[in-house]
């Protein structure tokens, strides 16, 4: 495997990432990475591992190195290109946390209480609930506007999160930009089918790395004997003839869309299809279609990880690409906000 060619540096620019916290899952996958991979082509493309945001949650130390890696092999089993696209690692570059401190400082602490995200994981955590968690829209923001990102291909879930970053960029640009746009208002990419994974164990709830169930999730990297026992035991209901969009239903609408994304076929075909069906006759028809869908995935990923070195290079090579770019923003806006340099 060979790195790297330089992207095209007049196209639009893309910035996304995902948590180094376990195995990715279906949601990750048809949310977020499947689409970066589907338009790759047309963008110039950075996609980091955020192992900064990964520690808003108590983390495991002694994994933390290991899961960083298995994301990047993953984005790259998944078809990550790198003549389009540039890989990295969050906490590799400190502008992120340089930025992120910044903008805390003009981002009104209240816009963060209104965050959904939060308030759901802020339930799950109890007692320990840190300023990081509260924080993470806001280094998600820094991560974004680094790179000038145009666009932002992610999960229905992160749309609030967008919405965040716009009203930083406006609120920055308007009490430090001096009439100038320095900061770029970027726009959420969010692709109809499988924006919203629902959970295997209950059609109502999001598939999520934290459901402590992992019934609850096919992870990408699941053998095809525990996708079959996933599939097997996912919550359906007692009806006959399976149908999209039925109220009460939220099961069969999620797994027919699951089957209809990973088979690749029309929704009018796939509706055709399950209109007679029973659950018997389907479950082994998605089973079959999971594994046939996460066989590529799976195979590359093997290969990339025996080849430790190529992975290094990678990322080595990411964060010098994205380094440039990020610094170039971070010394902008310590000017606007009037830093002095060090001479
Ligand atoms: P994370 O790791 O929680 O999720 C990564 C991506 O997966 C999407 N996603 C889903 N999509 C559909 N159905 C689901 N059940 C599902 N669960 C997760 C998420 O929407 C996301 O696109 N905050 C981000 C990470 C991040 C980021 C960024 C993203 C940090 N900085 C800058 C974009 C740009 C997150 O949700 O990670």
């Amino acid at each position: 495997m060979n790195v790297i060619v330089p992207p095209s540096m007049d196209k639009q620019r893309v910035l996304s990432g995902v948590q180094p916290t376990g195995n990715l899952h279906l949601g990750n996958y048809l949310g977020a990475i499947r689409n970066w991979v589907e338009v790759q082509d047309q963008y110039e493309n950075y996609f980091c591992v955020v192992d900064l945001h990964a520690i808003t949650a108590p983390h495991n130390p002694s994994t933390l190195a290991e899961d960083t890696y298995t994301i990047a092999a993953l984005y790259l089993a998944c078809g990550i290109d790198l003549n389009h696209s540039t890989i990295f690692v969050q906490s590799h570059i400190s502008a992120h946390s340089e930025l992120a401190w910044l903008l805390n400082c003009l981002t009104p602490i209240n816009w963060l209480h209104d965050m959904i995200q939060f308030k759901e994981k802020a339930i799950k955590q109890g007692e320990n609930v840190s300023m990081g968690l509260l924080d993470y829209p806001v280094l998600m923001a820094a991560d974004i506007l680094l790179y000038q990102a145009d666009k932002v291909p992610v999960g229905e879930d992160q749309k609030q999160h967008l919405e965040l970053t716009r009203d930083i960029v406006d609120r920055f640009n308007h009490q430090f930009g001096g009439g100038q746009a320095i900061l770029k208002r970027p726009n959420p990419m969010i692709r109809h089918e499988g924006a919203r994974v629902m959970s295997l164990t209950d059609g109502t709830k999001k598939m999520s790395k934290s459901d402590p169930s992992e019934l609850s999730r096919i992870n990408l990297l699941d053998s095809p004997d525990e996708i079959q026992k996933k599939i097997k035991k996912c919550k359906t209901d007692p009806y006959r003839g399976l149908a999209f969009g039925v109220v009460d239903r939220p099961e069969c609408h999620n797994l027919l869309t699951l089957y209809m994304v990973l088979s690749g076929q029309s929704r009018e075909k796939v509706a055709a299809e399950g209109e007679d069906m029973g659950w018997g006759q389907f479950k082994p028809l998605l089973t079959d279609t999971i594994i046939e869908a996460l066989r590529p995935i799976q195979s590359m990923y093997t290969q990339v990880r025996s080849e430790p070195t190529y992975l290094e290079s990678v990322l080595t090579h990411g964060r010098e690409r994205a380094e440039v770019l990020a610094n170039k923003t971070l010394e902008r806006v310590k000017e606007a906000l009037g830093f002095s340099r060090p001479r």
